[in-house]
């Protein structure tokens, strides 16, 4: 109760993701699409200031309230657990919108996270998955963060802690790409992509960077690149500079793995001459 009044605003960092591979593996009834993925934060963030207000407001660098996840969220957490108190969220984007690097997903969770604090509320890890999958199916891995095999939707998670640190070059068109339309495109053209998720796991876990681009896929690219044509120019940009690309999540970034820091910085000045964006990143423990 102290702490709950001397806590008046909180200040979080929301990370990126990526996807290592994404293979589909099924179909349920509502629609959603089972999966096998694995995912892994990235040291590229968006940051939110969230403090008791009068009112709710959500002031967003990027897009405005209502459209926000991270604001959906409070609004859903508030109505479920019946709150009286009123937050004022300030969020500065760096992350792409509509990237396949689930940037509103992590703003989401880090608003459940960050209330949960600030509110001194004392819901458990799953309490906030519930809430978060009901939201958005990347919202669990958010909330969990780290490196994480992915299945069901996006609730069934497995830490795998043993991943060392990469360095990643990643680059985006400036264009959101639309998730429920890639989702929809591949039932109608599904993905000649062959993943091997359990070897890119060994991999990873070895580092062996070089036998990677054989192994990992992601079998959302071809629906991907069938809705937004000019995201299959993108891999030809990485190949010219010996880099071998993948998509992430549902496009319509791609990133390839660098030998260090210095490789991914100028690949990623190299990139932003043909791309709207590329950064250079590490992957996140
Ligand atoms: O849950 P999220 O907002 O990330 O998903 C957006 C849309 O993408 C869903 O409404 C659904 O059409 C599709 N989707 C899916 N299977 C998943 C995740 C998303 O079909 N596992």
């Amino acid at each position: 109760m102290l702490e709950k009044k001397l806590m008046k605003e909180i200040h979080i960092k929301a990370a990126a993701k990526i996807n290592w591979s994404l293979e589909i593996t099924g179909r349920r009834e509502d629609g959603y699409h089972l999966l096998r993925s694995l995912m892994q934060q990235v040291s590229l963030y968006d940051s939110l200031d969230l403090k008791l207000a009068e009112e709710d407001r959500c002031f967003c660098s990027a897009l405005v309230d209502q459209e926000n996840l991270a604001f959906r969220a409070w609004l859903a957490l508030k109505r479920q657990l019946s709150l009286e108190e009123c937050l004022e969220i300030h969020i500065r984007k760096q992350i792409p919108i509509g990237a396949g690097l689930a940037g509103g997903s992590a703003d989401a969770a880090a608003v459940l996270m960050g209330a949960n604090q600030l509110l001194s509320l004392g819901l458990s890890s799953e309490d906030l998955c519930l809430l978060g999958l009901s939201l958005g199916a990347d919202i669990p891995f958010c909330l969990r963060g780290g490196a994480c095999l992915v299945e069901g939707i996006g609730e069934l998670l497995q830490d795998l802690a043993k991943i060392p640190s990469y360095w990643l070059v990643l680059a985006n068109p400036g264009f959101s790409v639309g998730t429920p339309q890639v989702f929809r495109e591949y039932d109608r053209v599904g993905s000649r992509q062959k993943v091997d998720i359990p070897a890119v796991v060994d991999c990873l876990e070895m580092g062996q960077r070089e036998l990677l681009p054989s192994l990992w896929g992601n079998q959302l690219y071809e629906a991907a690149c069938n809705l937004y044509p000019s995201l299959s120019r993108i891999p030809e940009f990485f190949l010219s500079l010996g880099l071998q690309p993948l998509m992430s999540g549902s496009g319509g970034s791609f990133f390839a793995l660098c030998e260090g820091q210095a490789q991914a910085e100028a690949a990623a000045a190299e990139l932003r001459r043909h791309v709207h964006w590329a950064a250079a990143v590490q992957t996140l423990n």
